[in-house]
């Protein structure tokens, strides 16, 4: 199983002072030491952590493979196609949530998704769409002909936290089968941290996991190293 981190929080954390003391380039080279498999970065329509500098700067010195996510405007489709990341993966986004809130409704976007996906394919990006485990949105992706999902873990996150997570981790099992049977790769994320990962990577198939703010939040206390290693290691 990889581990893609997200590093937004490391912007985010650097943008509240104007002295800059965070390099982001610098986490990406300890995630680098730590054996991480790529960098995950959000570039937000309101630029709150990462900004295209960040992208276009991790995408020079390539460091790690950068995984791009967007949303499905315009505006990310051309920074995608200018910057041509490793992968990228398609979010939907709101401007006033915290973090990303679900998966994409692909099943009732077909049409918009195709004409936003097909320029980003033909330039041989690894592209993801990022959607709740749920049969339909899968067979809309299928109909796509996209290859990648990144499965929302973030509703069992929540029930994680209550203890009933068996309902979801079984829809994302499911999802996982049917995606698997047809060809499409699957990866997973969303609130995902040291405790809750155990039962996820337990699922045969999943082979990436995209992992931010529990890891960031843990580096805080730890170092960023450590902090990696033990997650490495809880995954297995
Ligand atoms: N995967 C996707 C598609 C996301 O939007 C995010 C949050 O930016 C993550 C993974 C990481 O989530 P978290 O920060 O909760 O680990």
């Amino acid at each position: 199983m990889r581990l893609g981190v997200n590093i937004d929080h490391f912007a985010t954390l650097r943008n509240v002072r104007t002295e800059k003391l965070i390099e982001i380039e610098s986490a990406v080279n300890i995630l680098r030491e730590n054996l991480v498999d790529s960098v995950t970065v959000h570039l937000r329509e309101d630029r709150r952590h990462i900004n295209e500098y960040d992208v276009k700067l991790l995408k020079k010195k390539n460091i790690l493979p950068v995984n791009l996510e967007i949303a499905a405007t315009t505006e990310m489709q051309g920074i995608c196609i200018d910057v041509k990341p490793f992968a990228c993966c398609i979010v939907p986004e709101k401007r006033k949530e915290l973090t990303t809130e679900g998966g994409l409704d692909v099943k009732n976007q077909m049409k918009k998704l195709e004409k936003f996906l097909n320029p980003i394919l033909k330039e041989g990006i690894r592209t993801a769409l990022f959607i709740d485990p749920e049969e339909k949105q899968l067979e809309a992706v299928n109909e796509l002909g996209i290859k990648v999902i990144e499965i929302h873990t973030g509703n069992y996150a929540k029930s994680f936290i209550q203890g009933k997570y068996k309902n979801d981790i079984e829809k994302i099992q499911n999802i996982v089968n049917i995606a698997t049977s047809l060809g499409i790769e699957c990866h997973a994320g969303h609130g995902l941290d040291f405790k809750n990962v155990a039962q996820i990577s337990k699922i045969p198939n999943i082979v990436e996991l995209n992992v931010g703010y529990s890891i960031i939040c843990e580096s805080l206390f730890y170092g960023l190293g450590s902090s990696v290693k033990k997650f490495k290691q809880l995954i297995g």
